[in-house]
């Protein structure tokens, strides 16, 4: 370890109660970018941050605004001809439904074996603070940054980001940099520490249908008119087969498939279906014939009913032909797979089985790019290097089935390489009840962060 670690680590030790209370502040803002009436609870986490970054001598501060939620700002460009690096996490979290489920509170953060239970705990205010408290650690030790830092942290990501790629337009020549470094991401199974190669794009959409203006006796009318809720089942039913193949003409056109040396690498991890399995309660696996589980989740699109409804929903029975019956559907994309392509397809394919009786519209909810990075990317290697001296093992190269559609974004609007560097452990209930971080991984991350910026300082990037 440099000499200079041995400073931050006394800092941080000297820190820790201070540190886990700064979390804790932070975790208890309800900023859920979902709900409008969180949005005065989304403006107060951008100020508690931009407050943090003042304090520790983070310049150009700013609480920016971009139409929806803020974007946090903030820059320390006083490293030279050091790199300089977009870091990227979001303050914002999912709606806590079904609050009945959780254990304590969402918003009043417990630590309990090892973790910090709340929401935001790992997804994104967990990784967010750890950057806050690597870059002040730094600041506080040795008076500067081993590399130039611009901060973007997001309001909206959890909704989409939709006025972010706008937002990076707009600042695009006040961005400039080498590397954009997204810590929203997290290890492999187990524990394992891994840098994410791969994120699935995102086609989300709604489809109505609809019959008579009100709910028809179904005595007097059934067998005589469509039913919409027989109809979007049969819809449903249209969109994949037994196989799991989707059936949308032109869905595949544009998949990058997996080659065997991708393939091969999927296969190497150190993957047990049956674990895997059993930890999700599940009598059995399922996904497209002729891939893995990996291949399925994190190198193959998908097509999920996110939500369906209409008709009576009481107890017991009542006689109706329902008036309108709706599903949510969303698409998990590959590159390179275009998500405004998809829906038109998606849009077109429903249109074309729609029963005859009914009427039937397909809405956009919105969606993002899928991304690879390549892991010889001198800043991918780094961040393996700070990962294995910190955590004590080499770090695996995985692909995530989730998404983030600003990486794409990155890359197309400020065409930078973007390294996905997070520390959540699979099993942190993100976006459901009682979701936790690790503390170890909060804790030894942060010096990951620290060590990844002096690795970063001592190679060529970019330019
Ligand atoms: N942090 C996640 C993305 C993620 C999920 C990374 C799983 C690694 C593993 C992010 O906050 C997220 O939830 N993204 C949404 C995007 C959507 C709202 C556009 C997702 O994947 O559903
Ligand atoms: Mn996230
Ligand atoms: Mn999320």
């Amino acid at each position: 370890m440099p000499a200079t670690m041995t400073d931050i680590e006394a800092y941080l030790d000297a820190s820790a109660e201070r540190r886990l209370e700064s979390y804790r502040e932070l975790l208890r803002i309800p900023s859920i970018s979902a709900l409008p009436e969180h949005a005065p609870d989304c403006r107060h986490a951008a100020e508690w941050i931009a407050g943090q970054l003042n304090a520790m001598g983070v310049e150009h501060v700013e609480v920016a605004e971009t139409g929806g939620h803020p974007v946090v700002y903030g820059d320390w460009l006083h490293a030279g001809d050091a790199p300089t690096v977009i870091v990227y996490c979001h303050y914002d979290v999912q709606p806590v439904d079904p609050l009945d489920l959780w254990d304590k509170p969402p918003f009043e953060p417990q630590i309990r074996d090892g973790r910090m239970l709340a929401r935001g705990a790992a997804d994104d205010k967990g990784q967010l603070h750890m950057h806050l408290r690597a870059t002040e650690a730094l600041l506080a030790t040795r008076g500067r940054l081993p590399v130039n830092l611009r901060f973007v942290f997001e309001g909206e990501e959890e909704s989409s980001s939709v006025h972010l790629d706008a937002w990076l337009e707009a600042r695009r020549d006040r961005l400039s940099a080498d590397l954009v470094v997204i810590s929203d991401t997290g290890f492999f199974e187990g524990n394992l520490p891994a840098i994410t190669l791969g994120l699935r794009g995102l086609m989300y959409c709604q489809i109505d249908v609809t019959g008579s203006p009100v709910d028809l006796h179904s005595g007097a009318f059934g067998g005589a008119v469509e039913n919409p809720a027989n109809a979007l089942a049969r819809i449903i039913a249209g969109l994949k087969d037994a196989d799991g193949r989707i059936l949308v003409p032109g869905f595949y056109d544009d998949v990058v498939e997996l080659s065997a040396a991708d393939r091969a690498s999927l296969a190497a991890l150190p993957f047990d279906e049956d674990t895997y399995r059993t930890g999700l309660n599940l009598p059995a696996l399922a996904g497209e014939v002729g891939y893995t589980t990996l291949e399925r989740r994190g190198a193959r699109p998908t097509l999920d009913v996110n939500g369906i409804w209409g008709g009576f929903q009481g107890e017991g029975a009542k006689t109706i032909i329902p008036a309108h019956a709706h599903a949510k559907v969303s698409c998990r994309l590959v590159a390179d797979q275009d998500p405004d392509r998809i829906f038109e397809l998606v849009r077109h394919h429903v249109q074309a089985i729609a029963p005859a009786g009914v009427r039937t519209t397909v809405t956009s909810l919105g969606g993002g790019n899928p991304s690879l990075t390549s892991m010889d990317h001198p800043a991918t290697r780094a961040a393996a290097r700070a990962l294995e001296a910190t955590f004590g093992q080499a770090p695996l190269y995985i692909r995530e089935g989730g998404s983030i559609p600003v990486c794409a974004s990155f890359g197309r609007i400020l065409g930078l390489p973007v390294v996905l560097l997070g520390f959540t452990n699979p099993d942190d209930n993100a976006h459901a009840p009682n979701e936790s971080m690790v503390l170890a991984n909060h804790e030894t991350g942060i010096r990951t962060i620290v060590r990844y910026w002096d690795e970063l300082a001592e190679v060529p990037i970019g330019a």
